[in-house]
C-alpha cells in the first residue's frame, strides 16, 4: 500500500487530506467523526477579531444602540448572538477537541487589523491548539490605499502573532495581489509556516424582487481548484513555507491535482458539507486507490510533479500556455 504520511508545518499527518474551518467543525463529536472517518487534521471554525474587540470593549451593547437607532454602520454586524461562538467558548472548544482527538487540531483567528489578536492567540496556544490559521478576510474598499498599504498590513499582522506564540502559524489568504510570488516570500519572511490558498470571498448578490443586498454562500464547485491549482504549481518549490490547497475538492480527483501541482495538504468544506462527514472516508480512500493502482509508493513521489519549480521561464511558460489556449479554441470552433 503507498505510503500517504505527510507533514505540514512540522506536523505529522496520517494522510493529506484535512476538514478546513467549517460550521461542522464546531461540533467534538462531528470532529471525532471526521477523525474516525480519516481526516489527518481539523481546522476549527474562526474566532473573529470582532468579537475578541468587543468582548474587550463591550462593543456589543454600543452595535445594539447603534442598530436601533439605525446607524448604518452598526446595522452590517450580526446580531450578537449570531456571532459563531464567545471566546472564551471557543478557548474550551479548543481544549475539547484536543482532548477528544488525536490529531492535529489548528485553531483559525478572523480579522482584518491584527488588534488585540497577540494576547488572544497565546490563549489559544495555551489551550493546546497544535496550529492557529489567520484569516486575514479584508478587502480594501478604502480607495486610497494602495496595494503595498495592503501587504504591509497582513505582514505586520502575521509579524506580531508569529513572534508571540511557539505553535506553527499559518495565513491563509485571496488570491487577489498582483505579485502573490513576492508577496508569498514577504509573509514567510515575516513568520509564516504555511500559506493557505485560497480564502473565499464571498461576494453579495442583489435580489431584484426585494431591491435588496443577498449575502447568501454557495458552496464551492470543482472547477474552483483551477485558480489555486494555477498558483500551488507556481509557488510549490519555491517557498520553505509549506502549502495548504483549500476550494473546490469535491472528489479524491481535486486531492491528487492539488497534490501534483505540489499541495502540502489539500482541504476541504463544502464536499463534507454537501455529502456528509464519511466523504472524508471517500476522499481518503479515493487517494490510497489512486496511487495504489499506478505504483506510487508514497505521496510524496507525486507531490509537485506538475510543480513550476521545474520549469527554466514560469513567465514565458504562463504565456505560452495562454497564448495556445486561446488559439486552439479558436480553431476548435472554426473546424466544429
Ligand atoms: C459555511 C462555511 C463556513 C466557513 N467558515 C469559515 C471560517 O470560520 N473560517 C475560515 O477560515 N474559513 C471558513 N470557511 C471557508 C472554508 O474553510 C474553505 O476554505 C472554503 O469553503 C473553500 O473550501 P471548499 O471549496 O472545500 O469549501 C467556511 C466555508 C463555509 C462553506
Amino acid at each position: 500500500m503507498s505510503d500517504l504520511a505527510t507533514t505540514y508545518m512540522g506536523l505529522r499527518l496520517r494522510n493529506p487530506i484535512v476538514a478546513s474551518a467549517s460550521p461542522l467543525n464546531r461540533d467534538v463529536d462531528n470532529l471525532a467523526a471526521l477523525e474516525e472517518y480519516g481526516a489527518a487534521a481539523v481546522v476549527l471554525p474562526s474566532v473573529f477579531e470582532e468579537q475578541i474587540d468587543a468582548e474587550r470593549h463591550e462593543v456589543l451593547s454600543l452595535m445594539d444602540a447603534g442598530s436601533e437607532s439605525g446607524a448604518e454602520a452598526f446595522s452590517y454586524f450580526p446580531s450578537p448572538e449570531r456571532y459563531l461562538l464567545g471566546t472564551e467558548r471557543y478557548l474550551d472548544l479548543v481544549q475539547r477537541a484536543r482532548k477528544a482527538l488525536q490529531i492535529p487540531v489548528i485553531a483559525s483567528l478572523n480579522g482584518a487589523t491584527g488588534r488585540g489578536w497577540v494576547d488572544y492567540a497565546k490563549e489559544i496556544e495555551r489551550a493546546g491548539a497544535s496550529a492557529l490559521e489567520l484569516n486575514v478576510y479584508f478587502i480594501p474598499a478604502d480607495l486610497t490605499l494602495g496595494p503595498l498599504d495592503v501587504e504591509k498590513r497582513y505582514a505586520e499582522i502575521v509579524g506580531s502573532v508569529a513572534e508571540s506564540i511557539d505553535i506553527p502559524v499559518a495565513v491563509k489568504l485571496g488570491p487577489y495581489f498582483s505579485s502573490l510570488g513576492a508577496f508569498a516570500r514577504r509573509l514567510q519572511r515575516a513568520g509564516a509556516d504555511a500559506l493557505v490558498l485560497f480564502n473565499r470571498f464571498y461576494q453579495p448578490d442583489i435580489d431584484l424582487d426585494e431591491l435588496a443586498l443577498r449575502h447568501d454562500l454557495e458552496l464551492s464547485r470543482k472547477h474552483e481548484i483551477r485558480l489555486p491549482l494555477l498558483w500551488i504549481a507556481l509557488l510549490s518549490g519555491n517557498l520553505k513555507v509549506d502549502l495548504a490547497a483549500t476550494s473546490g475538492v469535491e472528489s479524491s480527483d481535486e486531492v491528487v491535482k492539488y497534490l501534483l501541482a505540489g499541495a502540502d495538504v489539500v482541504m476541504t468544506t463544502s464536499a463534507l458539507l454537501r455529502n456528509g462527514l464519511d466523504h472524508m472516508a471517500t476522499l481518503v480512500d479515493g487517494l490510497q486507490f489512486w496511487l495504489d493502482t499506478r505504483g506510487y509508493r508514497s505521496v510524496d513521489a507525486i507531490r509537485g510533479m506538475f510543480s513550476h519549480a521545474r520549469v527554466a521561464d514560469p513567465v514565458a511558460f504562463e504565456r505560452a500556455n495562454y497564448i495556445r489556449i486561446l488559439q486552439t479554441f479558436t480553431a476548435a470552433t472554426h473546424s466544429g
